[in-house]
């Protein structure tokens, strides 16, 4: 075998607390993430030339060494001692970028667990999570996904059980947010309100949709600039459509909702995607693997 079919899931961060600073320019983090039905499909092709190159239907997507997943391709293979296979890889994206959603750590991600499997590495997730954070800092989380508590930079990670079953509309404004810009700007300033992550995992527990909907906070919303207005829109009008919940994603600039069934949620992206092209409605979806 030397080909394989792999997906990328999208994330969503349930709730998002910032601890304080870490050394080397990051960010202690507390987040309840949550891998969710949106997702790139990736075909991976191994080949002995020792070369790597990209394509992607997203025609601005860097298909060089700036690209994660071609960067995953490498740092796999030179870490398993395999310097003289490349790697070819066709990114079928829908995950949109930089939306906070983490396409890019989810296609590293897919990367590291397809070249395990074609490369018979057996390697085990947490030798992949760790290999992820050397990529980025969502790249751990999304090497299993699922339902999970992570601390430190995002790379400490602690399983939590799979959320209730329901739909999650997510809605990205035209505009994306980068990441260290808005990272910027939560130094110096103390956020008045912090998620209660503790009743989140609770809720999550006792398998209490409502309790986690409430509990949905991403400490980013304060220090969004006014240039992004959107995200409070996009916020009201998913609780008009009857979301339980509703908040930024990461470092923006996608919002999602949570609703109570799938048919809710379609009703919602229904209604949303008049306006917003990059408006879905999918499930949440478990650990993969
Ligand atoms: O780890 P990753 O490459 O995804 O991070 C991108 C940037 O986001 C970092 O260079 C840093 O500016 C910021 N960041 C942070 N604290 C974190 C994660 C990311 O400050 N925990």
């Amino acid at each position: 075998m030397s080909e394989l079919e792999v997906f990328a899931w999208a994330k969503i961060n349930l709730s998002l607390d910032i601890l304080g600073p870490m050394p080397g320019g990051y960010h202690r983090m507390k987040m309840v993430m949550q891998s969710t039905g949106l997702r790139d499909r990736l075909r991976i092709r191994l080949n002995s030339t020792g070369e790597f190159s990209a394509r992607s239907n997203f025609g601005f997507l860097p298909t060089d060494s700036r690209n994660d997943a071609l960067r995953a391709a490498r740092l796999f293979l030179e870490r398993i001692g395999r310097p003289e296979l490349g790697v070819e890889l066709e990114l079928e994206k829908h995950i949109p970028v930089g939306a906070g959603l983490g396409g890019g750590s989810a296609d590293a991600a897919a990367v590291l667990r397809g070249l395990n499997e074609l490369c018979r590495a057996g390697l085990g997730r947490a030798e992949l999570e760790k290999l992820g954070g050397e990529l980025g800092s969502d790249v751990p989380f999304c090497v299993a996904g699922g339902t999970q508590l992570a601390g430190g930079r995002g790379d400490e990670l602690t399983e939590l059980p799979p959320l209730p079953d329901c739909g999650i509309v997510i809605c990205k404004p035209g505009f994306s947010i980068r990441t260290p810009y808005l990272f910027s700007r939560v130094d110096g300033r103390r956020s008045r309100l912090h998620p209660d992550t503790a009743g989140m995992v609770e809720a999550i527990g006792g398998g209490d949709l409502a309790g986690v909907a409430r509990r949905c906070h991403n400490v980013f919303e304060d220090v969004l600039p006014r240039n992004c207005g959107e995200v409070r829109t996009i916020k009201s009008r998913l609780l008009d459509l009857g979301a339980l919940g509703a908040v930024m994603s990461g470092t923006g600039s996608a919002v999602f909702g949570i609703f109570e069934d799938m048919d809710a949620a379609g009703a919602a992206a229904a209604e949303l995607g008049r306006e917003y092209r990059d408006c879905f409605a999918v499930p949440p979806v478990p650990k993969h693997l």
